[in-house]
């Protein structure tokens, strides 16, 4: 499997550095990283961490402004790319096909060739301009899961309740998290 991961400057850096901690649990995953700028004034504010400690953790890194990677061609074959977290300037970016970046190109690639785009938008609370660009891009085939709360499994740490939002992203590419008991029933 092959997915490219952006990280966007929207607040929940952890999040982003999460999912990546747990693809590397996947042997067959190839990951591909692009940061953004302002994602790495959010890396270094929320998690400490430096945009060389991120790309550490991906087999493949692409400077936001190499326009000319691999990735911005849907010549290069994906399983399809997430955006984690996912500001409201890229779902924006999204929405109207301004692909002025990498992330925004190879997400622009990957839904002109209808392979996934899965978004964590980051925001609150959401204006209508937000909530228009989120059902635009929804309409367009991303499909997008905000950072929410899952509490019917009774978390008791900030380590479960991200667990659960990278297990949700994980479902769609078909991968089960190795901490996250899905529903069973009651
Ligand atoms: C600490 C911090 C937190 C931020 N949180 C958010 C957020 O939760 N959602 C959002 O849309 N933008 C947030 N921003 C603003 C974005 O970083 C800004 O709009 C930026 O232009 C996004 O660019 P990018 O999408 O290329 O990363 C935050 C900025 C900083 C510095």
């Amino acid at each position: 499997m092959r997915l490219i991961v952006g990280i966007s400057g929207a607040s929940g850096a952890l999040l982003g550095v999460e999912l990546l901690k747990t693809l590397r649990l996947f042997d067959d995953c190839e990951v591909h990283l692009i940061v953004t700028k302002s994602a790495e004034v959010t890396l270094s504010v929320e998690t400490g961490k430096s945009l060389e400690d991120v790309i550490r953790m991906a087999a493949y890194y692409h400077p936001i402004d190499r326009i000319s990677a691999v990735i911005a061609s849907g010549t290069f074959i994906t399983d399809g790319m997430i955006i984690c977290p996912c500001s409201m300037k890229t779902v924006a970016g999204i929405a109207s096909g301004y692909s002025d970046n990498l992330l925004l190109r190879a997400a622009d690639v990957c839904l002109k060739e209808k392979r996934k785009v899965i978004l964590v938008p980051r925001e609150t609370p959401l204006s209508s301009i937000h909530l228009r660009n989120l059902l635009t891009v929804s309409r367009e085939g991303c499909i997008v899961i905000p950072p929410v709360f899952t509490l019917y499994q009774r978390p008791e740490t900030l380590q479960e309740l991200m667990d659960a939002i990278v297990a949700k992203i994980l479902m769609q590419f078909g991968l089960k998290h190795p901490h996250f008991r899905p529903w069973s029933g009651s």
